[in-house]
């Protein structure tokens, strides 16, 4: 498996990227920055949910979640991954696929200080992708919660935090009539040089 890290992102792509995701928020449809995130786990089965792209830069795409769920799981096993946008209202799909890093204990920080403390408390409360016998006891562990930390901030728990995808290949998909789609994809190569081509839809 190649882990090691892919160059920075071409300016065109990237600034294709951000576009699409203006494009797609002024449109009105829900949730614009969700993508499917696919991810392998050490036994090497596969599994795809919804997460909320957070940061984007040249490096590639942020995201945050429970280091402890099944995803986080997969992604200290084999920090690999794929994620897909799909834009109905546009008619339009982007999806990448490369190494995943995790953040720093800065960025973390950061992005835990912005997030509202309902969404906070509910870090602490959720031990994400275990069972639960009866998820009403979601909401006592809410109040237990609340308790906890009423009247001071909420600290960061050590098992949350997020990831940040570095692409090595990226595709743009663009709908058409008679399913003539646009497929233009983006490769490193073995050389470490973005290479641009168009597939077959
Ligand atoms: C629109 C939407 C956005 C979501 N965003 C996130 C997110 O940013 N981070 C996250 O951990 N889970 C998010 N979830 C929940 C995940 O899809 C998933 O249920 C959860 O992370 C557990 O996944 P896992 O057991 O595969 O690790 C979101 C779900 C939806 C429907």
């Amino acid at each position: 498996m190649n882990v090691s890290l892919p160059p920075p992102l071409p300016a065109d792509v990237l600034e294709r990227v951000r576009a699409l995701l203006a494009e797609a928020r002024a449109s009105g449809l829900p949730e614009p920055d969700a993508m499917t995130l696919a991810t392998v786990g050490a036994d090497g089965s596969p599994s795809s949910r919804t997460v909320l792209l957070k940061a984007l830069d040249a490096r590639g795409l942020c995201f945050y979640t429970n280091l402890e769920s099944r995803k986080g799981r997969d992604l200290a096993a084999r920090p690999i991954a794929s994620v897909t946008f799909y834009w109905r209202s546009l008619w339009k799909q982007v999806h990448c696929a490369g190494p995943v890093e995790r953040l720093t204990a800065e960025e973390n920080d950061a992005y835990w200080a912005a997030r509202p403390r309902a969404r906070q408390l509910g870090a602490w409360v959720s031990q994400q992708s275990r069972e639960i016998d009866d998820p009403r006891r979601l909401d006592e562990a809410m109040a237990a919660a609340e308790e906890r930390f009423r009247d001071r901030p909420i600290p960061r728990p050590d098992y949350w935090g997020g990831f940040r995808l570095r692409p090595r290949s990226l595709e743009f998909w663009t709908g058409r009539e008679a399913r003539l789609h646009l497929r233009e994809r983006y490769e490193v190569t073995p050389e470490g040089i973005w290479r641009r081509f168009w597939l077959f839809p």
